[in-house]
């Protein structure tokens, strides 16, 4: 068992970027530190140390966090991302730079397409430190901003807290919806007064969705099923821009848009495909190979630390500081391709 404020213990084999880059040295310069919301370092690394499984293992309670802690974060998002701390974020949206063509005309692959990002209010703190009252201000001026929208972005927010059981579990199974009970959420101080603030916008036909109050203040999504890319990314760059008008958001010229997890700051976006890959499936140096090479992750269809269903897997881009939205997107794009190309030959 860990001691508050004493240097933590990791078990053998703990892969975490965590115990790798929390040294002792590191750990007695940085652990009476406060942030101006009353955030420590031992508040950062909680989830790390009671999840040793973790792939990273420290999260944000304010922009601030990420300068007063920055020689543990530096060299985490310098792994990551490979972006180092003189380098400089861009910014990306237009869908007239993306190179998509249609990859999968007979939707023999691509079973469906979602582009996500992440975004918390500017001059307040991110999840891991927020308070109630906060959390519940966000809730009232975001989703009151969101029911304004028009067109094809029209639609209603419903909150978490009074949601029928069966709805909610049917908007996690179509994978719309966030999960309730995320250990490394949980740890970090993301999930406090569940579910209070917490719930989702969308439109009726679901390819416009807001998540409210959930790792990140807003997750704003666009989906659909098949593999039209550029629509998705089209209907999520106007979507962003639309929002940005009402809602003042956290950015910095260095880091971008300010995230509680290191792995999503910059673009905070996450670009993925659910594709049939069976036959891909049954090698996976091979399929390691190509989404190595075109900086991609493998997840299973149910989200992050899910499993594989059917040969069915979730195809994302990687990187998301230091290269623009349409670079995140043409990751994937390329990836995608070439996967594809592997599974016609086999
Ligand atoms: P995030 O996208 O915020 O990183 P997850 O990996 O947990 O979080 O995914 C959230 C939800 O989105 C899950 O239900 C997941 O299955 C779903 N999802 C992700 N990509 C796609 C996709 N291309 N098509 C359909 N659903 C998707
Ligand atoms: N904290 C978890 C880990 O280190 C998740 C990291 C990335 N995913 C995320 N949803 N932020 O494994």
């Amino acid at each position: 068992m860990n001691k508050k404020n004493e240097f933590p213990t990791f078990p053998a084999g703990c892969e975490s970027l965590l115990c790798k880059h929390l040294t002792k040295e590191i750990f007695e310069e940085l652990k009476d530190k406060k942030t101006q919301n009353g955030f420590a370092l031992e508040d950062a690394i909680h989830s790390g140390v009671v999840n040793p499984d973790s792939g990273i293992g420290v999260y944000a309670g304010d922009l601030e966090s990420y300068t007063l802690f920055s020689k543990l974060f530096d060299p985490i998002i310098q792994e990551y991302h490979g972006f180092s701390p003189e380098d400089k974020h861009k910014s990306n949206l237009n869908p007239n730079d993306l190179d998509a063509p249609n990859l999968d005309p007979k939707g023999e692959y691509i079973v469906s397409t979602r582009i996500r990002v992440g975004r918390n209010v500017a001059d307040l703190p991110l999840g891991p430190a927020i308070t109630k009252e906060q959390r519940n201000e966000i809730e009232k001026n975001v989703s009151q901003s969101l029911q304004a929208m028009s067109g094809n972005l029209a639609g209603r927010y419903y909150p978490l807290k009074g949601m029928n059981d069966d709805i909610k579990a049917a908007l996690i199974a179509d994978h719309f919806l966030f999960k309730t009970g995320d250990r490394f959420l949980e740890a970090a101080g993301l999930n406090r007064n569940w579910p209070e603030g917490r719930g989702i916008y969308h439109n009726d036909e679901k390819t416009f969705l807001v998540w409210i109050n959930e790792e990140d203040q807003l997750r704003i999504i666009s989906m659909q099923m098949g593999g039209n890319i550029l629509e998705v990314f089209t209907r999520l760059s106007s979507a962003i821009q639309e929002i940005e008008k009402k809602v003042a958001f956290s950015y910095s010229e260095h880091l971008g848009y300010i995230t509680s997890c290191p792995t999503n700051l910059g673009t905070a976006m996450r670009a993925s495909v659910h594709i049939k890959l069976p036959k891909l499936a049954q090698d996976m140096t091979a399929f390691k190979a190509i989404t190595d090479k075109h900086f991609l992750q493998i997840r299973g269809i149910h989200g992050e630390h899910s499993e594989s269903e059917g040969g069915v897997y979730d195809i994302s881009n990687k990187r998301r500081l230091g290269v623009t939205e349409v670079e995140c997107v043409q990751d994937m794009v390329n990836g995608v391709k070439e996967l594809i190309a592997k599974e016609k030959l086999l």
